[in-house]
């Protein structure tokens, strides 16, 4: 028998190469008629601000670049966006970048019909249907055009703006867009996007439907992310990771994410002063999660060490399981990921410190198909410290 659950994604989704030529006519299609394309400066450097512009102009609209998004966006950052957006006359918006920039463009699109600022809206909500907006991504890994969520930073902690509402009018997810990122940025958010297929298997709201595309994701990015990362120009692998990391959002979006997005947070800023790219930082220590809620899910963890690759027949669902986070890090040892938090900085007297951050993400301990407990955070990040699997000892 099947329980009930609900499934939500962005009104309509366009993938492949060159869907980026579409996003005037799509905006159009809202009655918009001037955008406000909120990027970075990096991706304005690449031509794609200024490839949008000429989609739009050849759909008759009018737009203006704002490329002021920067990594891991600070609230502050995200309200110099709202500043030009209210003053430029926009009536629509395209988020095109990585998260932060997608994020951003959430942000302003609720400025648009909204009055007040983003805190007040993360405390208060906020009521009105947002202004028509496009979101394409331009990396593989945040999904972010598919989710509800926008993240800030403030000087304490990473703040998210949840509703319904941020899903966009339509996500463009053109492979093209992500063939200039580096290896080291392939590898970054290429394993975010694994880690957001893993965790939404993981989670106790996952689905049907929502497993299914875990699994697809899984499968692609370890058929691609190797190959991305070796040889940016192999539009075959660019391509299975723009959809491994599209499928894994709408998993997110719906069944989202368990400790091992709060284990990764746990250890660095604002937690301590460390900084480290958000997929590293959450890789480091996931194959531990992995071996923590193996314990409660053999047949799945088993489902994702053979997914990944490695030989399970003839096994035990038990020594299956016990694969996946095995897989995980032969995946990160060809990535050239660190592969202990003693290489990033972190040292043993703050192991306690940040087992007590995780609990702190109460939402991803509730969705986490194993208790979570201080003791098992201790010995989860003492593993991580050391980078030895206990299953390995
Ligand atoms: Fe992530």
């Amino acid at each position: 028998m099947f329980s009930s659950f609900p499934f939500r994604t962005a009104k309509k989704i366009l993938f492949g190469t060159g869907t980026i030529d579409q996003v005037g006519t799509e905006l159009k299609a809202y009655g918009a008629s001037n955008a406000a394309i909120i990027t970075d400066t990096t991706i304005a450097a690449a031509g794609w601000a200024a490839a949008v512009q000429s989609a739009l102009d050849a759909a008759g609209m009018k737009s203006k670049v704002w490329d002021g998004s920067q990594a891991e966006p600070s609230v502050e950052v995200g309200e110099e966006a709202i500043d030009f957006v209210r003053s430029g006359g926009f009536d629509s918006i395209v988020g095109l970048g990585g998260g932060s920039a997608i994020d951003i463009a959430k942000g302003a699109a609720v400025a648009l019909t909204n009055e007040g600022h983003i805190m007040q809206w993360i405390k208060e909500g906020f009521s009105k249907p947002l202004a028509p907006m496009a979101l394409c991504p331009t990396t593989a890994g945040t999904g972010s055009e598919v989710s509800d969520t926008a993240v800030f930073a403030t000087p304490e902690l990473k703040v998210g703006l949840v509703s319904s509402m941020l899903y966009p009018d339509v996500a463009i997810v053109d492979p093209a867009l992500t063939v200039s990122m580096p290896g080291p940025v392939t590898a970054n958010t290429g394993i975010d996007a694994l880690c957001h297929a893993i965790e939404g298997y993981q989670s106790i709201q996952a689905n049907p439907l929502t497993d299914a595309l875990a699994i697809e994701s899984m499968r692609l990015v370890n058929a691609y992310l190797r190959r991305a990362y070796c040889k940016g120009s192999d539009m075959e692998a660019r391509e299975g990771m723009a959809l491994a990391s599209l499928l894994a959002g709408i998993v997110m979006g719906n069944a989202d994410t368990t400790i091992g997005h709060a284990c990764g947070y746990a250890y660095v800023y604002p937690a301590t002063n460390l900084h480290y790219p958000h997929g590293h930082a959450i890789a480091i220590t996931f194959p531990y999660v992995m071996e923590y809620n193996a314990l409660a899910q053999f047949e799945k963890h088993a489902a994702i060490a053979e997914v990944l690759g490695e030989e399970v027949e003839g096994l035990s669902v038990r020594d299956a399981a016990y694969l996946a986070p095995v897989a995980f890090t032969k995946l990160m040892q060809d990535l050239r990921l660190p592969l202990s938090l003693e290489e990033v900085g972190v040292t043993e007297d703050m192991i306690p410190m940040i087992a007590r951050n995780v609990l702190k993400s109460p939402n991803h301990c509730r969705r986490n198909p194993r208790e979570v407990t201080e003791e098992g955070m201790i010995e989860l990040f003492s593993h991580a410290f050391e980078g030895t699997l206990a299953w390995e000892m």
